[in-house]
């Protein structure tokens, strides 16, 4: 659950990127954030993933209020999300197997389970027998799928993606998309930040636009019946939700 109360967000150099959000995102909820350049929608998820604060108003994510988050706990309350980056962030000495394990190994999960559950969503991101590779020997649609995959292998709650389809072609954006359904139709929330309105229109989820820091449109929750069958991805995952 995401919820913004009375939210404004000013930076130092005095723009007004955010004024007065408020906004709620139930569990499950699959939402796109569009809006022209500058609109407030990187600073939206920031605040989110508390690496930005409010100016005022509160923020609460998965019944933390942020604001009282202490410091210390901020590392914690991340790792209930997974993130995708526009420009991938990969670590570009590590392989494709070390990006996606990375942050298994920080958690402190064992070698088994981390090594069964990295060739699962790489099998899932149709990124069999690349585990080996370094992110610089993928084309740009790969490293954004290992990028995803990095978001999801630690099974996350939450799935915030900034601009995900930035770099590939109207295809893959469409792939990219439909993957994200997939995880969102087993139950993760999914919030995704595109300029690509064709992209939008395809699928039947909340739109909510952005423009110079207000929400000007709002679709709301989008009720869909369930049309994907479990047992795609019930077997290898030991009945786990992805
Ligand atoms: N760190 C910062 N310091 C000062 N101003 C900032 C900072 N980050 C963003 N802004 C300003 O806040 C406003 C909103 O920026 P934001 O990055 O949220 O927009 P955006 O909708 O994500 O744009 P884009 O589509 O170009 O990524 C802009 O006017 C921007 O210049
Ligand atoms: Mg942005």
């Amino acid at each position: 659950m995401i919820e913004f109360q009375g939210v404004y967000k000013t930076y130092g150099s005095g723009s007004h990127a955010l004024e007065d959000i408020n906004l709620h995102i139930d569990d499950g909820e699959f939402a796109f954030i569009v809006g022209a350049s500058g609109a407030g929608k990187s600073t939206f998820l920031k605040l989110i993933r508390r690496e930005e604060t409010p100016t005022s108003g509160e923020v609460i994510v998965n019944n933390y209020r942020l604001s009282r988050l202490k410091r210390k706990e901020v590392p914690y309350f991340r790792r209930t999300m997974g993130i995708v980056f526009q420009d991938f962030r990969l670590i570009n000495t590590m392989t494709v197997f070390e990006n996606v394990a990375f942050s298994m190994h920080v958690i402190g999960k064992r070698k088994k389970e981390i090594n069964r559950r990295v060739h699962y969503v790489l099998q899932l991101l149709d990124l069999q027998g690349k585990g080996n590779r370094y992110p610089l020997e993928l084309s740009g649609g790969e490293q954004q799928r290992v990028g995803l995959a990095r978001a999801l292998v630690n099974n996350p709650s939450l799935i915030i993606a900034d601009e995900p389809t930035g770099n590939v072609d109207p295809q893959m954006s469409r792939d990219i998309v439909e993957m994200l359904t997939r995880i969102n139709e087993k139950g993760t929330t999914v919030l995704m930040v595109t300029h690509e309105h064709e992209l939008v229109h395809q699928f039947d989820h909340r739109v909510i636009t952005l423009e110079k820091g207000h929400i000007v449109a709002d679709t709301g929750r989008v009720n869909r019946p369930s049309t994907v069958s479990l047992g795609d991805m019930a077997g290898e995952r030991g009945g786990v939700p992805v």
